[in-house]
């Protein structure tokens, strides 16, 4: 089962038990590929998110009253009835945006590295596969997008799609002059020709590019915003690692080991989802739109979480044992998403390991909306009782977070190349504080509200 390319750079991998080890992950992709296209549910949830209507759904829970914007704060437990389902509705608004904007990153992701495996033999079904995900997640996407905005009007008026103090900072400012621009430009080149530079000279000849990005306009690398990707690291960082997942078959299979945290985060609350939905439909109960969307994405996803696993544990032997940098590199990516998408854990939204500092303006604004119609000083009082003190909400979260936790630290234990940092999720692991995630919202919330009262 190996080619040319994966004979020159491991000659010494040819037992019958590497072959046979690589034989079953070959049958599992092929399985996984074949009930992919005979189970897509894309049809289903592009129906639902083009003919959603949020009066339609808007009096029931879209799922457990748990997975709630602020469920467990104080402001929670004095909030009305119509209030708490529109806080159910929000969170899974929320959440799909996220999880619309993860599923743009795998679509430039799953390109690139499909740019690597596709020049080397016997990874066509694989490549197939891929090119399937990809097709899936814009369907996904569009359904999410669909969803979320027409329950954010309903809720919350139009002027929730901008970020007032984005836009009063930016009041003012002037465009960038011709030159700057043309400076940016040549800045951003540069920074792509020495990225491109180092990559070759550290992977050497075993570099194998990636026919997406040499066909990228200009040679330019691409990159991303938003999403898991987005809080993985800067604008740099992240072109960094664009180019770097796409110029070695070991590092294009490492990528997946990143896609599995999405795939695993994304699980912790779609399956509650899963699960309100098998309920309602076996008491022959009235199912909403998203709880539906929620299911048949589960459905879909299950794939692409089986395939995340096969490559990021399996697939990735079959080619020579990672050099020192690409060792580094790999180690760096994982212990860099920690950081970003792990690492924290939310007073505010259950199911969600990021410090709330990133949500403050997010909660500002709810607050202010016609949902709650408070003042400003209200609206930062009830904020720093929610987000500043303990209460259940705190506790809630934790418990998401240690079942995910365990999750992270089965699936990263069998990569031999880790630090052990990243095998044992150390970051994570020291995330899962309330004492932590208060203190820290303290700092930040001092910041926020003189910024804001400014
Ligand atoms: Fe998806
Ligand atoms: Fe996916």
């Amino acid at each position: 089962m190996k080619n040319d390319f994966q004979t020159s750079l491991q000659p010494q991998q040819s037992s019958s038990a590497s072959e046979s080890k690589a034989a079953k992950h070959f049958q599992l992709i092929e399985k996984t590929y074949q009930n992919n296209l005979d189970s897509d549910y894309t049809e289903k949830i592009a129906d639902l998110g083009k003919n959603f209507d949020y009066s339609s759904n808007s009096d029931r829970y879209w799922g457990n009253p748990e997975l709630s914007t602020l469920y467990g704060t104080p402001l929670y437990d004095q909030a009305s009835e119509s209030q708490k389902l529109a806080l159910n509705h929000l969170y899974w608004s929320g959440q799909y945006n996220h999880t619309a904007n993860t599923e743009a990153n795998t679509v430039l992701y799953n390109r690139i590295t499909e740019g690597v495996f596709d020049s080397l033999n016997d990874y066509q079904t694989l490549c197939q596969e891929l090119e399937f995900e990809t097709a899936q997640e814009y369907h996904h996407i569009r359904t999410f997008q669909q969803i979320g905005y027409k329950t954010k009007i309903a809720l919350l008026g139009k002027s929730s799609l901008g970020n007032p103090l984005k836009q009063s900072a930016n009041l003012g400012r002037l465009k960038d002059p011709v030159w700057l621009k043309s400076l940016n430009y040549s800045v951003e080149a540069a920074k792509d020709a020495t990225f491109r530079l180092v990559t070759r000279l550290m992977i050497g000849n075993r570099t194998c590019y990636s026919r997406y990005l040499q066909e990228q306009d200009g040679n330019s690398i691409p990159t991303i915003r938003g999403g898991l990707g987005g809080l993985t690291g800067s604008p740099t960082m992240i072109k960094f690692f664009t180019l770097n997942w796409g110029s070695s078959p070991f590092l294009a299979s490492q990528y997946y080991a990143i896609r599995m945290i999405g795939n695993m985060s994304l699980k912790t609350y779609e399956h509650q989802y899963f699960k309100h939905f098998k309920k309602l439909e076996q008491a022959g109960e009235f199912v909403p739109a998203p709880t539906a969307v929620s299911y048949y994405h589960l459905r879909d996803e299950s794939f692409h979480t089986t395939m995340s696993q096969v490559i990021a544990q399996e697939l990735y032997r079959d080619f020579a044992p990672p050099n020192a940098y690409e060792k580094f590199v790999a180690n760096l990516m994982v212990y860099s998403a920690q950081q970003g998408v792990l690492g924290g854990l939310s007073g505010g939204f259950p199911a969600v390991f990021r410090e709330d500092a990133s949500f403050f303006i997010l909660f500002y604004r709810l607050l202010q909306s016609p949902l709650f119609e408070m003042s400003s000083e209200e609206a930062l009082q009830w904020m720093e009782q929610c987000l500043c003190q303990e209460h259940e909400g705190f506790h809630i979260n934790l418990k998401y977070h240690q079942r995910l936790l365990k999750e992270c630290q089965r699936f990263f234990e069998p990569l031999d190349y880790l630090w052990p940092v990243n095998r044992e999720v150390r970051i994570m692991a020291a995330g899962g504080s309330i004492d932590r995630a208060l203190e820290n919202n303290i700092k930040s919330w001092k910041h926020f509200s003189q910024q804001v009262l400014a």
